[in-house]
């Protein structure tokens, strides 16, 4: 604590001038509203906060630069890019077959499963209609036409603004004012809250460690649904709740970390009607579709047992693919081990999967959360459901989605998988079984994808 306070002294100017530049949001009365401009050209009536006052992550690097520099590695810090930086465009635009170049381009937008491009018109930003899959090096179109929203905007990517549609999710601080986009990227402040009343009491010289924690949110300090809240402010499907003020936008306006997000977002109905694939998800409600790890996670047992999303994510480290904090196996088998009281409950992890050690078929994560929703191409986002009943052949045989085992056998039949299964015997059997014959009696296309 006290070497903290003492290098933060030394630190006192550049912290004070970046408290001059906050932004101030509310008048504190609560219940009253107050007009408030947007970058984008939009106003907007933000309910009556006290203290929503950001600082911005560099300020808070200052105090904190393991975290920052940890942060600084994850995609996180690295969704919008400047297209001159090093390394940021992954697209090939000497393939472009589209009329725009990258002149056409003030900003990317991602760089894991596809780039897509972001141009400044006016004060806002629009998307250009084109986009790059990084998996298959190809260039395709973009234009949603099945998203909720679109009833909504006419049908010209000039008319659709990134800041109603977009920025909110890829930016820290539009979320929680509405109006303004504090920096790129989802940095400290998405997930901790806005830091100057904790940054204040430090430098007033606050030694108590109870009182300086007051002022910013530590998720892993939060019960644990409003935890898991905190990511899925950005990681869940959802709609604007009924009564919101901001019909059009596709983000929770006005959530703070540390509060009950389901005042913000309602989450998306899982089909149109009973029976229906949706956009978002399947006929039994898992997700088709990248970025709605959320609405699985918040089905499995997992959750309902107070697992987080960090428990196996960790923010402040890009070392392992998706920021998991152990890769491989190693990452379940901190909670999970053969006969533990968690499963699985067989005498050795191979007894289990039926498969060699060393086999693809014997990682967790290719059974419990394999690649059957689409991101950029199809059967590549990873299903957050963990329980396997949610994955298995069986729900291929009742809902047409693609199952674990036929993901990686694609020359094999679903009844294959369902015969191996039932073979396997397990505490499911039955319904293998069950499923086996219901196969027979109506015959459902085979589907790889
Ligand atoms: C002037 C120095 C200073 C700055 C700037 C600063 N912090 Fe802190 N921070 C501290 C100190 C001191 C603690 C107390 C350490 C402890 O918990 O014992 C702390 C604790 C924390 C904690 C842990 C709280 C808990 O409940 O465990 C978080 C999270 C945090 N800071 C985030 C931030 C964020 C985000 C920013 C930028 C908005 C920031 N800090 C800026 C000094 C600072
Ligand atoms: C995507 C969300 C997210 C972002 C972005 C993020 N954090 Fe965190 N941070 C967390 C979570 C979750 C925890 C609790 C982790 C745990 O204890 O398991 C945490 C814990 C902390 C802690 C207390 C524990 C520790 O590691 O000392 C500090 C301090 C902190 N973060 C600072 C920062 C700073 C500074 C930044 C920006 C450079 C940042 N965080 C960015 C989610 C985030
Ligand atoms: C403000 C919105 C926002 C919040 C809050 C947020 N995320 Fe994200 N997250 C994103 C976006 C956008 C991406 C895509 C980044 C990219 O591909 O460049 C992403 C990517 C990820 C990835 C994939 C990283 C990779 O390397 O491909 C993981 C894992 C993740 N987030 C977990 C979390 C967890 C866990 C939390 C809560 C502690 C969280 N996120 C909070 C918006 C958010
Ligand atoms: C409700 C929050 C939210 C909104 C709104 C949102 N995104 Fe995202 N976006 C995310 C998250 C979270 C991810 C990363 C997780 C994933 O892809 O599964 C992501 C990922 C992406 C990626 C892929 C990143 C990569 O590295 O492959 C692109 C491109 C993207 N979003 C573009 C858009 C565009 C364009 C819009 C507006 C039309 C938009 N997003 C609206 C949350 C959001
Ligand atoms: C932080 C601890 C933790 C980690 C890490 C963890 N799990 Fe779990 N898991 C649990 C708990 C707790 C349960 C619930 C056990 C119960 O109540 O029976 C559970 C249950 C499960 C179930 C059974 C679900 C059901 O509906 O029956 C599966 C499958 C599972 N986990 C897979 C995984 C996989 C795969 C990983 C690694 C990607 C993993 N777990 C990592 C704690 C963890
Ligand atoms: C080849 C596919 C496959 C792999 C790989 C796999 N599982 Fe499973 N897992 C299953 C199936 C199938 C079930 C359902 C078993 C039943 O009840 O019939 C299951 C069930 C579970 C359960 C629920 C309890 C139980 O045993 O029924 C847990 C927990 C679990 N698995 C954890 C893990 C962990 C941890 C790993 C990695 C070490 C893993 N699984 C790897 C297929 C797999
Ligand atoms: C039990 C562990 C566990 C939990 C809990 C968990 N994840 Fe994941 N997540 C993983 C693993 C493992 C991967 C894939 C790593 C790999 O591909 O090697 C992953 C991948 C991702 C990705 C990358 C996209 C993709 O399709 O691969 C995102 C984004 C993500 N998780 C977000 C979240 C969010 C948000 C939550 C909470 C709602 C969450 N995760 C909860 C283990 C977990
Ligand atoms: C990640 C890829 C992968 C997944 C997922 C997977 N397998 Fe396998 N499977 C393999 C590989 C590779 C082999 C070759 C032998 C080995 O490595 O054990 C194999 C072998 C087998 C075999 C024995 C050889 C044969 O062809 O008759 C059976 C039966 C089998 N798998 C069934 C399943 C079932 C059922 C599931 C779903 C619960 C499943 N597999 C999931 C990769 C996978």
């Amino acid at each position: 604590m006290k070497t903290i306070s003492m290098r933060i002294l030394g630190k006192m100017p550049l912290v004070s001038l970046c408290l001059c530049v906050l932004f101030w949001a509310g008048d504190g009365t609560s219940g009253s509203r107050s007009e408030v401009k947007l970058a984008g050209g939009l106003t907007t009536p933000l309910e009556g906060r006290v203290g929503i006052i950001y600082v911005g992550s560099k300020v808070c690097s200052t105090c904190h630069p393991e975290n920052y520099a940890g942060w600084a590695t994850t995609r996180h810090s690295k969704m919008i890019r400047n297209p001159a930086e090093p390394g940021a465009l992954v697209a090939d635009f000497s393939t472009n077959p589209f009329s725009f170049t990258l002149k056409d381009a003030d900003l990317l937008l991602g760089n894991r499963f596809k780039q897509r491009f972001m141009k400044k018109i006016g004060d806002d930003y629009y998307i250009l209609p084109m986009q790059w899959n990084v998996a298959t090096k190809e260039w395709v179109k973009y234009f949603p036409k099945d998203e909720w929203w679109v009833s909504q905007y006419p049908e010209n990517w000039q008319k659709r603004p990134t800041s109603k549609l977009c920025d909110g999710c890829h930016s820290t601080g539009l979320i929680g004012t509405g109006t303004t986009i504090i920096e790129w990227n989802i940095a400290c402040e998405a997930c901790h809250g806005p830091g100057a009343r904790h940054i204040e009491e430090v430098l007033a010289g606050e030694q108590d460690p109870a009182k300086i924690r007051a002022n910013i949110v530590n998720p892993s300090r939060l019960p644990f649904d409003r935890a898991v809240d905190v990511c899925l402010q950005c990681h869940l499907s959802g709609r604007p709740p009924e009564g919101s003020n901001f019909p059009d936008r596709d983000y929770p306006v006005g959530y703070l970390p540390g509060d009950d997000l389901s005042r913000y977002r309602s989450p998306a109905p899982s089909s149109g009607r009973e029976g229906h694939e949706s956009h978002e998800f399947f006929k039994d409600g898992v997700s088709r579709k990248n970025r709605n790890q959320g609405n699985d996670f918040v089905q499995s047992r997992m959750y309902s047992r107070g697992v987080r999303c960090f428990d196996c994510h960790n923010p402040h480290s890009g070392r392992y693919t998706s920021m998991v904090y152990k890769p491989g196996n190693s990452l379940c088998l901190t909670c999970h081990r053969s006969n533990s009281p968690a499963g699985p409950f067989e005498d050795s992890i191979s007894g289990h999967t039926h498969h060699k050690p060393d086999s693809p078929g014997s990682l967790c994560i290719e059974c419990h959360m394999p690649r059957i929703g689409k991101n950029a191409v199809a059967l590549e986002s990873r299903c957050h459901c963990f329980d396997f009943e949610f994955v298995s052949p069986e729900r291929t045989v009742l809902y047409d989605h693609p199952n674990a085992c036929n993901r990686c056998h694609q020359d094999k039949t679903l009844e294959w998988a369902l015969r191996a299964l039932a073979d396997w015997s397990g505490s499911q059997r039955w319904r293998w079984l069950k499923a086996l014959q219901e196969l027979k009696e109506r015959p459902v296309k085979e589907t790889g994808d």
